[in-house]
């Protein structure tokens, strides 16, 4: 007997992601690996997370173990409050729902916004955690082509004139995108508040990896700071900054949608783990986090430095790849007719693995590209990794 004739329209929709499938192959220690998607797991302060995790629960227990509010932990509220003032938006703790990471938050406004044929707007490329979350909720997506700048204004004017009447949510990730490193403009960004204004749809700004930048001068001013009449959903974590397994996100959303958001977030898992959000409240309440940004962006910057460096080395004329001034990825496109799902087995047997970049595209483009995280590796294996897998992209720009 089939169990699936019993499942709900919309589980008949998940897709799982395409680029799980490629973990099993990165496993081995021989193997340099460019795949990953995770922060590194040094720029975890764990001695103190250790000593403020022993206290919370031991002298906090009726709230660290405890049920606690589905909002959250009101003076973590604050603290959010505080970090998104900080970024330039205008808030209180009024405005803030912590979530279970920010993927949670993904999923919870999918159930609150989307019905079934509904169009949300996505990035190409984009997070292949946001389009599951989409897909979940049977929606369609559709994409909206990038260039260096961000979402291409007449590219995002065209697909929703196209589709009038059936968009409700553009999904973007303006900081150090995932996949491409991307830096959005803020003059794109401007544009693309305006286009949403015209064609009357909200806006989902992912904005995980905005502290992470490792060059001067990087405008990560969020959309949401010039959010006049209410579009715009902003959508912060903690995963990069401290460690991914507290899963703490949170949501600034328009008081009315967050009322509702609440609603379907008790449904969900009546509060994030509270072990977690007092973990990360006494965190913030102890002034460790901006030196703790400051320690995460000298980690990164020497690799992100090292990897541009090699791959301008090794890949010069052969393919093109973001600056990545921020965020975990830099993301390169091969000239020619390349496929990168292609190869990814015989890159593994050379001992270098990347992610193919064709599953992050909601259009079925991007068979030429692939994602190369600089998170894992020290710098001498991102100089062997980045010359093994010129090699296995040497023999030739064309198709075997
Ligand atoms: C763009 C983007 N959004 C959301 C998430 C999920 O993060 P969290 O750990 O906060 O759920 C990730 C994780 O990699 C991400 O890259």
């Amino acid at each position: 007997m089939s169990e699936r004739r019993f499942f709900s329209r919309d589980a008949g929709n998940f897709r799982p992601s395409a680029i799980r499938a490629f973990a099993k192959l990165i496993n081995d220690p021989n193997i340099i690996s460019f795949a990953g998607g995770v922060p590194n797991p040094e720029t975890f302060p764990a001695d103190e997370l250790a000593d403020i995790a022993a206290r919370v629960i031991r002298e906090k227990r009726a709230v660290s173990l405890q049920y606690g509010p589905t909002r959250g932990l009101a003076r973590l509220c604050e603290s959010i409050a505080a970090i998104c003032r900080a970024r330039s938006i205008d808030c209180s703790a009024d405005d803030v729902l912590v979530t279970t990471g920010s993927q949670q938050a993904l999923d919870l406004i999918a159930h609150v916004i989307l019905d079934p044929g509904d169009v949300v707007l996505v990035e190409l490329p984009t997070y292949i955690g946001g389009s599951s979350s989409f897909y979940a909720r049977s929606a369609e997506l559709a994409g909206v082509a990038q260039d260096d700048e961000g979402i291409i204004p007449a590219s995002l004017r065209e697909v929703a004139s196209r589709l009038r009447g059936r968009v409700k949510l553009l999904y973007t990730i303006p900081n150090f995108q995932n996949p491409s490193g991307r830096l959005m403009t803020q003059a794109r960004r401007d544009e693309v508040l305006a286009i949403a204004a015209e064609h009357d749809f909200l806006v989902i700004e992912d904005d995980p990896y905005g502290e992470l930048v490792y060059v001067d001068g990087a405008d990560t001013t969020p959309l949401k700071s010039r959010d006049r009449d209410d579009r715009v959903i902003y959508l912060g974590s903690f995963s990069k900054v401290l460690a991914p397994g507290l899963r703490c996100g949170f949501i600034l959303a328009p008081r009315a949608l967050l009322g509702t958001l609440e609603i379907a977030k008790q449904a969900a898992d009546l509060c994030s783990g509270t072990l977690d959000q007092s973990i990360v409240d006494e965190y913030c309440a102890s002034g460790a986090l901006s030196a703790q940004i400051g320690k995460v962006r000298a980690f990164y910057r020497q690799k992100r430095n090292t990897m541009i460096e090699e791959l301008a080395r090794h890949f010069t004329g052969r393919a093109t790849w973001t600056s990545a001034d921020g965020g975990l990825f830099t993301f390169v496109t091969m000239h020619g007719d390349v496929d990168t799902a292609a190869r990814v087995e015989e890159a593994v047997r050379g001992g270098v693995a990347y992610i193919p970049g064709a599953p992050f595209f909601v259009d079925g483009s991007g068979r030429n590209t692939m994602r190369l995280t600089f998170a894992k590796e020290g710098e001498g294996k991102i100089r062997e990794g980045v010359a093994r897998l010129a090699g296995v992209f040497a023999a030739t720009t064309d198709e075997r």
